[in-house]
């Protein structure tokens, strides 16, 4: 497999084209960025840590019957990935109330949340991301109706996987975001899953081990990520 031109730079990854059509690389930089790209800056490791911690849930995911894009581990900061038509919808789900959740209905930051709370967002920095649902996505043509339906299924049951895999390792997965896409038709998992994407709470002092050390300006952002990979076993 030869890596070829670039295709796609985004805020954190880029992707580059191969020889074979069916699969491109997904490369990760170390830059960094939060609320829309407006806050943007580089943290060493990051683009190696993410890469692997990514490999690890995705192979993780996929040996538990969730269909995801990824092939394989290329290299410390590059994975071989399907190459994808995206769909331009954040599926977001909650255990525990945080962030713009907490923003937008005033509940308290930390409270439970059962049955955990199901979230689209239209993915565009330009307008902020805005929420939208099931009917938005039809009208406009963002995704299939039962495609839709597939990715709130599969959303849901990585909760479920994910949930006790951070849970046995002493943390709380308190949200995260997903993004799919299709490939030959089939409804997979793509983008990554790092604490980059994700909340996570160490389980006792509620420490924060993801992006909003970097939101907050709490310093030690890829200390934390790293503690986060050694507690579950991602080989670094
Ligand atoms: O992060 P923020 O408070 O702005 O938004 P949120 O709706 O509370 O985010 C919910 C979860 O999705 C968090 O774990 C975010 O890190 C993640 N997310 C993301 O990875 N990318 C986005 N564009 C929006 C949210």
């Amino acid at each position: 497999m030869e890596k070829k031109q670039e295709l796609y730079s985004g805020k954190a990854k880029s992707v580059f084209a191969t020889d074979d059509n069916d699969y491109v690389v997904l490369s990760f930089r170390d830059d960094t960025s939060a609320f829309d790209g407006e806050k943007v800056e580089q943290l060493s490791r990051k683009g190696e840590v993410n890469n692997k911690f990514n490999a690890f849930i995705m192979q993780y995911l996929s040996d538990n019957g969730i269909p995801t894009h990824f092939e394989k581990l290329l290299n410390a900061t590059e994975s071989l990935v399907k190459n994808m038509k995206m769909i331009p919808v954040e599926c977001v789900v909650r255990n525990v109330a945080s962030g713009s959740l907490v923003r937008r209905l005033g509940v308290e930051d930390g409270m439970e949340l059962n049955p955990p709370v199901f979230e689209f967002f239209l993915k565009n920095d330009a307008l902020h991301d805005p929420m939208i649902n099931e009917y938005h996505i039809e009208t406009f043509g963002w995704a299939k109706a039962e495609d839709v339906n597939k990715m709130k299924d599969l959303t849901f049951k990585v909760n479920k996987l994910l949930k006790k895999l951070f849970a046995d390792a002493g943390m709380i997965l308190v949200d995260y975001k997903l993004e799919f896409g299709l490939f030959k038709g089939g409804v997979y998992l793509g983008d990554e899953f790092s604490p980059d994407g994700c909340r996570l709470w160490d389980a006792e002092t509620r420490k924060k081990l993801d992006k909003d050390r970097f939101r907050q300006g709490l310093g030690g952002v890829i200390e934390a990520y790293e503690e986060v990979a050694h507690r579950i076993g991602v080989p670094l």
